[in-house]
């Protein structure tokens, strides 16, 4: 059994059990992004919120401690990791997402931090040889992959004015269709299973993995990426150590406030028309797993 470092999150008082169930949008996205993130970085369809990379950090790794992510998009984990104090080398196989990671590393980080922050282009599912010497040292992986649906950057303006609500070229994270933004099903299946057992390679005896996915609907049929993730990452070799909600909705007076995506609110409103019972999602699954002591 791992021993988890005495740390604790900003607002949780010592020696207090912390509750799973993690209030992360107490302020929009786009807030806790103002000011502190290059503007090239909202053209990046699926980010982390820095509230829930920071708290996953806090949780799950100590100061000092190394910290990856495999599939880093702009940076978010590097940039609230370095922050925090944490080492953190983050990694895309995009180039594009990449160097918007490093604008932000350039852009945020004061000399200290940023000398503990790093970007590498390279594909999640070869982690150790990107890794190199580094690789079996990590303590904590920190990652949200794709959703196996489609994204991309919604242009409201843009719809307003008649044209289309997503400019193609910005879907699924790349046109280069090695992206895995572009895969699902089976297709999906394989290439995560492939980064999870990369992920258990790269992590130390006793490291956690922490991916942070969100249940889709698809053709009317709810898609359970929480469920897949998880079998996946046992089949990989992992244990399915604690499963955290991080809720993308305020807590005001006692009341969840939902701050819907806009797709999230115009497929629940469309679907309400039609009669069709469906909620809207007010949370993101933070599935957490261990790499076992005697797993060498
Ligand atoms: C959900 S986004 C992660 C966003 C990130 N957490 C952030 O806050 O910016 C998934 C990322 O995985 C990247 N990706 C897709 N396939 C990859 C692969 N084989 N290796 C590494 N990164 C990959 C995409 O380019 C995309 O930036």
């Amino acid at each position: 059994m791992a021993t988890l470092h005495k740390v604790t999150s900003g607002n949780q008082q010592r020696g207090s059990v912390p509750l799973n169930i993690w209030p992360c949008a107490q302020t929009s996205a786009q807030w806790q992004r103002q000011g502190r993130y290059v503007k090239e970085s909202f053209e990046h369809p699926g980010k982390m919120l820095p509230d829930l990379a920071r708290r996953i950090i806090e949780t799950y790794s100590a100061p000092g401690g190394l910290v990856v992510d495999p599939m880093c998009g702009i940076g978010t984990t590097m940039i609230e990791g370095a922050v925090l104090g944490r080492r953190c080398i983050g990694v895309d196989l995009e180039p594009r997402w990449a160097s918007v990671a490093v604008a932000n590393i350039d852009h945020i980080l004061d000399d200290e931090q940023w000398a503990r922050a790093e970007v590498r282009v390279g594909d999640a599912r070869e982690l150790p040889q990107v890794l190199g010497d580094l690789s079996g040292t990590v303590d904590l992986i920190a990652t949200s992959p794709p959703y196996a649906c489609e994204v991309g950057r919604v242009d409201k303006e843009a719809w307003a004015r008649g044209d289309v609500l997503c400019d193609p070229a910005s879907l699924n994270y790349s046109a280069d269709r090695s992206n895995l933004g572009h895969l699902r099903q089976e297709q999906y299946r394989e290439a995560m299973l492939a980064v999870y057992e990369a992920c258990l390679t790269t992590l130390r005896p006793g490291g956690f993995l922490v991916t942070v996915t969100k249940n889709m609907h698809q053709g009317g049929r709810l898609v359970h990426l929480a469920g897949i993730t998880s079998s996946l990452a046992q089949q990989a070799g992992f244990g399915y150590f604690q499963h955290n909600l991080a809720l993308l909705g305020g807590l005001q007076d006692g009341v969840i406030k939902a701050r819907p995506s806009f797709w999230q609110q115009s497929h629940a409103r469309r679907a309400h028309a039609c009669g069709i019972r469906r909620h809207l999602v007010v949370h993101e699954d933070v599935l957490v797993f261990l790499k076992p002591e005697e797993c060498a």
